[in-house]
């Protein structure tokens, strides 16, 4: 397996509960190495250009609503099959049905309000890595 990089979010839902922390505690115990990270708000504009693929969902409109109402943190993980260890570390996307340990069983609120976004696949990594971070800032 080759080393690989990921993104997450610390989502407005997980910032407000004090999560941060605790959540950069799982991702540097579970061997992730921190390439890059910022704490920032983005726009409604920004979370729909962010969250593209999803606009003709229901939720798209509530989504970007919920994305844009506060700070998040962004960052840049690598890893061998980052990816997938990522995606297995924060559980599934409804919390309901989240295993037990992962990120969102302990700190997401409900499908919506779910603590945290992780890319799904190398091509979803690169363009999510790319729209947050520029090239320099992952040249580490
Ligand atoms: P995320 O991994 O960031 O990718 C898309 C987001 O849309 C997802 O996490 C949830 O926050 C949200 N989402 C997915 N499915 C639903 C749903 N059925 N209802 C509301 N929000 C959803």
């Amino acid at each position: 397996m080759t080393l690989q990089r990921t993104f997450t979010i610390i989502k407005p839902d997980a910032v407000k509960k004090h999560a941060i922390g605790d959540i950069i505690e799982q991702f540097e115990k579970n061997g992730f190495r921190i390439l890059a990270m910022k704490m920032l708000e983005i726009s409604k504009h920004q979370a729909e250009q962010f969250y593209a693929v999803h606009v003709n969902r229901p939720f798209f409109s509530s989504l970007t609503d919920f994305m844009s109402s506060g700070p998040i943190v962004a960052l840049a993980l690598e890893k061998e099959n980052a990816i997938a260890d990522l995606r297995k570390l924060m559980g599934a996307t409804n919390p309901a049905q989240a295993e037990e340990g992962t990120i969102r069983k302990k700190w997401a609120t409900n499908i919506e309000y779910n603590a945290i976004h992780g890319s799904d696949a190398e091509d979803t990594a690169r363009f999510e890595l790319s729209f947050f971070f520029a090239g320099y800032e992952l040249a580490i």
